[in-house]
């Protein structure tokens, strides 16, 4: 395991969320429902010490872009280092709660895809309300929000229809990759 992401939990156990970070099956799982056919843009939300993003990275065509989003001052210093030679990636210090103004400011709408590490399920309700609330503002019809969570909690909110499920046995803990659009309610409000 990681030494940094054993700090960063020690730290602050609520906004990280989990004792380790995603394992080898889950990282391939999630990475393997971005299609990559045609450039794309990605913003991850919660890389942590990046373990999701070598996987995108990896599959990633020249043209696409990545943005990371990491609230953690640690993490997102490890994050600029690790991909400082990768002109395709982009690392924004700062809360997910500003992510609508963040790609407003970089100039981007209805990314292709908004991936999260961020632990819902485990925080505050106001503050998950928030969060949902700004990730869905930042979508558009054909945007593709995939989010790996330990409940299936998030496929039931109005804000979102879910398109496709599948569980991570092997992660710890076990968790579920959803995938989800934003729903006709949300795109009308
Ligand atoms: C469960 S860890 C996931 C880390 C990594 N994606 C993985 O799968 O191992 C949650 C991550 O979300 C970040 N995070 C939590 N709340 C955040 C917020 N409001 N804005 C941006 N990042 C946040 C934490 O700092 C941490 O890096």
């Amino acid at each position: 395991m990681s030494l940094l992401f054993f700090k960063r939990v020690i730290a602050n156990p609520i906004r990280v969320g989990y004792l380790v970070p995603s394992s080898g099956f889950l990282t391939r799982q999630t990475a393997k429902r971005i299609d990559f056919s045609k450039p794309r843009v990605v913003i991850e939300l919660g890389p942590g010490e990046g373990c999701h993003t070598r996987q995108i990275v990896r599959r990633m065509n020249a043209e696409s872009k990545l943005i990371l989003i990491e609230l953690d001052d640690h993490f997102a210093a490890h994050l600029e280092k690790q991909f400082a030679h990768d002109k395709r990636v982009t690392v924004v210090h700062t809360d997910a709660l500003h992510l609508a103004s963040t790609l407003e400011g970089m100039g981007i709408s209805n990314p292709d895809y908004i991936v999260s590490g961020i632990p819902f399920t485990i925080m505050d309700r106001q503050l998950r309300e928030k969060l949902l609330a700004t990730i869905a503002r930042s979508m558009g019809p054909d945007s593709i929000f995939i989010t790996y969570q330990v409940s299936l909690q998030i496929s039931e909110h109005k804000l979102f229809d879910l398109s496709r499920s599948e569980h991570c046995l092997f992660n710890v803990p076990p968790l579920t990759v959803m995938e989800l659009k934003k729903s006709a309610a949300a795109l009308m409000a």
